[in-house]
């Protein structure tokens, strides 16, 4: 039995989704542990596209069973769509397949009216460029303690009156700081009745059900949202999410204990993107940055926006290796790499005339960062079919190895297309 974390190292869409399908077939639970519907995982099995924001990556597998821990912020109907939309693609999810904690936060209609005008107002170079689905906001409500959880939903009483003194608090901010329209009460407290009842056989006690499935020597894949520079407290602050995303929230975020982790794995793609704004000190506005961008189809997979795209950044990942405690590295989107030569990998920053080898706390020093590159040989071949590690060519292979020596972490898997079979799976992390 096992119990293994994936994580992103970068700022997000490093392909978690991708892995987290394809490691499912070893485990028995998948539970996501924070952030919301920020998140856009893609999958893409038997040439079918699918992409989650809020049920975990393992729902294509009809006999595991996938949790919502308490550390996601929920958004009902967010959830509901995408549980018709998966019944209208013929894989309807029963109550049996995926359970909600108790304890996890809604995302009520007020947070997403305030992440979309609070992000109005600020100006431009403050402007975080949010997903606009009101995950600052909730998770401001849970930390300031004037949140609403699952478990809320099933008492009226106590829903009504959380409902109201939320309601006009925050219909206080929107029209008078922000100067937009008030929202109405009575309208929220019956659609959530509506979902109170579609959820209410979702719902129970993950942190248990995680308990029961270790103590009888269940495997459990923990999926990570977002990636390390996204992190609360570890990322490119204020340009960052509103949740831990690091490995170590995994274990508040669903209620288990640290001894309880065997494995952490972190996901870094090839090279570098960011999608909103933001300091990115690899980012290349030039044909190279082009080529990344559309090979790699690198688009928004929740709002559809066009990903900044730059070279891999070797500081970025070492601060991953450590702030995650990686056991094992999956290597995604090599095959985008196929055309470019020389490659180049950002080693350390320097700024104003200071050598870091970590991401500086200064935000003002992070804008300023010139990055110091290594270079490699590139390779001009598709390898999107190739099976092996020895069947890469032998540049892909040394820049792999490059990218691992680095790290000081083995590669567990290499991932050299969107489809689950376009993987070469080196070690896995549950044997
Ligand atoms: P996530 O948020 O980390 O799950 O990643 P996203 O799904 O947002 O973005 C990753 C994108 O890359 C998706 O479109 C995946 O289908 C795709 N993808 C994942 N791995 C590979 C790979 O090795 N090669 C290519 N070309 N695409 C990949
Ligand atoms: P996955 O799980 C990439 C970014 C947003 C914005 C910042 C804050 O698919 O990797 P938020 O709406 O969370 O308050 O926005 O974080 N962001 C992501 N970027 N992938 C994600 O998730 C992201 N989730 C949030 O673009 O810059
Ligand atoms: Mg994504």
């Amino acid at each position: 039995m096992a119990s293994v974390i994936v994580v992103g190292t970068q700022w997000g869409d490093e392909g978690k989704g991708k892995i987290v399908d394809l490691l499912t077939q070893y485990a028995d639970l998948v539970v996501r542990f924070q952030g919301g519907n920020n998140a856009g995982h893609t999958l893409v099995v038997d040439g079918e596209k699918f992409v989650f924001h809020l049920i975990p990556s393992g729902i294509l597998y009809e006999d595991k069973l996938c949790l919502i821990g308490n550390g996601v912020v929920l958004d009902p109907a967010i959830l509901i769509d995408e549980l018709e939309h998966l019944a209208s693609r013929g894989r309807k999810v029963s109550p049996n397949q995926l359970k909600i904690s108790f304890n996890t936060h809604l995302i009520m209609p007020y947070h997403k009216a305030l992440d979309h005008a609070s992000e109005a107002a600020k100006s431009e170079g403050k402007k975080i460029g949010t997903t606009g689905r009101g995950i600052g906001p909730c998770y401001r409500d849970k930390v300031g303690r004037n949140g609403i959880k699952v478990a809320d939903l099933f008492d009226q009483e106590l829903f009504k009156e959380k409902l109201s003194e939320n309601v006009k608090e925050k219909n206080f901010l929107l029209t008078n700081l922000l100067g937009v329209e008030p929202l109405d009460e009575a309208e929220i407290y019956d659609q959530f009745q509506v979902y109170a009842e579609a959820l209410e056989p979702y719902a129970g006690n993950v942190s248990v059900m995680i308990d029961e499935a270790q103590k009888a020597g269940k495997n459990v894949l923990f999926e990570g949202a977002q990636g390390t520079q996204l992190d609360i407290d570890h990322g490119t602050y204020p340009f960052v999410t509103s949740s831990n995303t690091v490995a170590g929230g995994a274990c508040c975020g669903a209620g288990i204990g640290p001894s309880k982790i065997d494995y952490v794995i972190g996901i870094c793609k090839a090279y570098t993107t960011r999608v909103g704004a933001g300091p990115f000190p690899t980012e290349l506005s030039d044909a190279t940055g082009d080529h990344l961008q559309q090979k790699g189809g690198e688009f928004g997979a929740t709002t559809g926006r066009k990903r900044r795209c730059g070279w891999l950044d070797g500081v970025v990942l070492r601060d991953a290796v450590r702030i995650n405690g990686l056991d094992g590295l999956v290597i995604t989107k090599l095959d985008v790499m196929s055309g470019l030569d020389p490659v180049k990998i950002c080693t350390s920053y320097e700024v104003d005339g200071s050598i870091f080898e970590t991401m500086p706390a200064n935000i003002r020093q992070v804008e300023a960062v010139k990055p110091i590159y290594e270079e490699v040989s590139g390779w001009e071949e598709d390898i999107s079919t190739c099976s092996s590690f020895e069947e890469l060519p032998k540049a892909a292979q040394d820049y792999v190895k490059a990218i691992e020596d680095f790290a000081q972490v083995p590669l567990a898997i290499l991932s050299v297309g969107p489809g689950r079979e376009q993987t070469i799976l080196l070690k896995n992390p549950f044997k």
